[in-house]
């Protein structure tokens, strides 16, 4: 037996609520979870997420979007995931849109959580969208980043049924329940390819 950290480090980028930063930290208290959660960065100082995140003793770096352009915040971004060494980034409820060259620096290493069952509803208020629609259903799904929005390869999702008395708030519930479920599976099915590829 080796005693090398059996863990890959990942940085959640946050810009509010947090709750999925919560159900990833906790998730990687586990000893036998392949992730370790080493810094969270949030483009948002007033991010429930940064008040949360206090609680954890991870370290949380704040580039505030209205003191940082986004080649400015990535470029800060881009200088504390080298000095983690960081190798995934998990997006969690991150409102910007990262660029080009900024995904094209960690392709394949960036995943994203969103709430509907892509292909269908992407982009902002996917909930809404659904129910606006009359879907019979919609879900969540876990995604690699890639250049077009919400349209990366699909890593993990589920189906929620709409019922007729669903309203936003009710769905939007129900939807996040499983989001909490289904990220951290999402994490550790990629974090526990990369170790087996790094042979540890
Ligand atoms: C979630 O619904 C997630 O799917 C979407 O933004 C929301 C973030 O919620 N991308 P939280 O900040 O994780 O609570």
């Amino acid at each position: 037996m080796h005693n090398k950290l059996k863990k890959i480090k990942i940085a959640i980028f946050i810009s509010g609520r947090g709750s999925n930063m919560e159900s990833l930290i906790k998730s990687s208290e586990n000893k036998k979870f392949p992730a370790l959660v080493s810094v969270i960065i949030s483009n948002n100082e007033l991010a429930n997420g940064v008040r949360l995140a206090k609680n954890y003793n991870i370290p949380v770096e704040t580039f505030d979007k209205k003191k940082f352009n986004k080649s400015q915040f990535e470029a800060l971004c881009h200088k504390v995931l080298l000095n983690y060494k960081i190798e995934m980034i998990c997006l969690a409820g991150f409102m910007q849109i990262l660029s080009k060259n900024f995904i094209g620096k960690w392709r394949n290493r960036i995943i994203n959580i969103h709430p509907s069952y892509l292909p269908d509803n992407k982009g902002l208020n996917a909930q809404k969208q659904a129910l606006k629609k009359k879907a019979s259903f919609t879900g969540c799904t876990v995604h690699f980043v890639n250049e077009e929005i919400d349209a990366g390869e699909i890593i993990l999702q589920e189906k929620i049924k709409i019922i007729h008395r669903d309203n936003l708030q009710t769905l939007s519930n129900r939807i996040l329940e499983k989001e909490h479920v289904i990220y951290p599976k999402a994490l550790k099915k990629i974090a526990s390819e990369i170790l087996k590829i790094k042979n540890l």
